[in-house]
């Protein structure tokens, strides 16, 4: 593979990743994956180049036992690795954000859902108790971390159906005047095609302009990537991926894994859109998962084309 120096006209010329495996990957594993393996995957997923990373999940642990370790997991990356990587944490809650600070978090990630159906699934409470509690983690958080908001079921709702965008801009409106760092807006079931994908950007873009925001993409359908480039086509350029493709909210039935970050570092460095990470390292990484027993779904670890072939496919 050549050095691109052509890119299609108007994307952006770089993007930013970051990892979710930790959290959404392995959230979505049936079977706990022991403190010490967790951190040996993390390690490594560093070592191949990620700068950002959302570490683990301060949720209940009768919601998500798979991360009923996040204490000692954010700890311990802190110590190792806290120079090297931004360290996320998924909060829903006072508790959750409080136990994240704790812990040294650079930045919480507070969830919530914009449809309501999925946030009574996975939070037990209504869209507006949650929005009641952004307010006391943003008091909670201020001078201490950086608080995003990742709004969930922002395109597609696996009960509900398409999200309208009026909703998902209202909702956005509501955290920014409340004092959120960022925002995150999640398509977490990876049932939404381009077309809607971007018809809820070009909402967002029309009221919030050029605002840089997250997106979190699965896969379930195929369409990851080619939402990804419909978010490019529209200037946005913050991405959420896993590696190994890993991923699944449980309280969302069906939903199957996130991009799989060594497929998008590879198509959008093969477009000139620079990420600055190694698709080749990360196929590695995502090799020892595969190799673990996880169901890894990204195409670049799946397929075996190019394997024997020095540099084909980045690998
Ligand atoms: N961390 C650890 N424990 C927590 C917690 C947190 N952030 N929030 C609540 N708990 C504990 C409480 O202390 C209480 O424990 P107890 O039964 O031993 O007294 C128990 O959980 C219930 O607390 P409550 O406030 O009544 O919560 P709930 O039962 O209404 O559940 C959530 C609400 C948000 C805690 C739970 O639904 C949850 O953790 N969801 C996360 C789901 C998730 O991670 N989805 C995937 C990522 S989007
Ligand atoms: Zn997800």
């Amino acid at each position: 593979r050549g050095a691109v120096d052509m890119n299609f006209d108007g994307l952006p010329k770089r993007a930013h990743i970051r990892e979710v495996c930790p959290r959404d990957g392995f959230q979505s594993v049936k079977d706990f994956i022991p403190t010490e393996k967790k951190l040996e995957f993390i390690e490594a997923m560093i070592a191949a180049g990620i700068r950002e990373m959302e570490v683990t999940s301060f949720v209940s642990p009768k919601a998500i036992p798979q991360l009923a370790d996040s204490a000692e997991v954010l700890s311990a990356v802190k110590a190792r690795c806290g120079d090297a990587v931004r360290l996320v944490a998924l909060v829903p809650n006072v508790k959750g954000a409080e136990r994240a600070l704790a812990g040294g978090a650079d930045c919480l990630n507070y969830v919530f859902s914009a449809s309501e159906s999925h946030n009574r699934a996975n939070l037990n409470r209504s869209v507006d108790e949650s929005l009641a509690g952004l307010a006391d983690v943003i008091a909670l958080a201020k001078g201490k971390a950086e608080l995003s908001v990742s709004i969930a079921t922002s395109f597609m709702c696996p009960f509900e159906g398409r999200t309208a965008p009026a909703r998902v801009t209202d909702l956005m409106g509501k955290a920014l005047d409340m004092g959120a760092d960022g925002i995150c807006l999640a398509e977490t079931i990876g049932t939404c095609n381009p077309l809607l994908f971007s018809e809820t950007l070009a909402a967002v873009r029309s009221r919030f302009g050029d605002y840089p925001i997250y997106l979190h993409i699965h896969d379930t359908f195929g369409m990851a990537l080619l939402n990804v480039k419909a978010a490019l086509d529209l200037g946005y350029s913050r991405f959420d991926a896993a590696i190994g493709g890993l991923g699944g909210c449980p309280f969302a039935p069906g939903a199957a894994g996130n991009a799989a970050t060594e497929d998008l570092v590879f198509f959008l460095n093969g477009i000139g859109v620079e990420t600055g990470m190694d698709a080749a390292s990360l196929v590695n990484v995502a090799r020892s998962l595969q190799d673990y027993g996880l169901r890894t779904l990204g195409h670049l670890v799946v397929s075996s084309f190019g394997r024997e072939k020095e540099g084909c496919c980045g690998a």
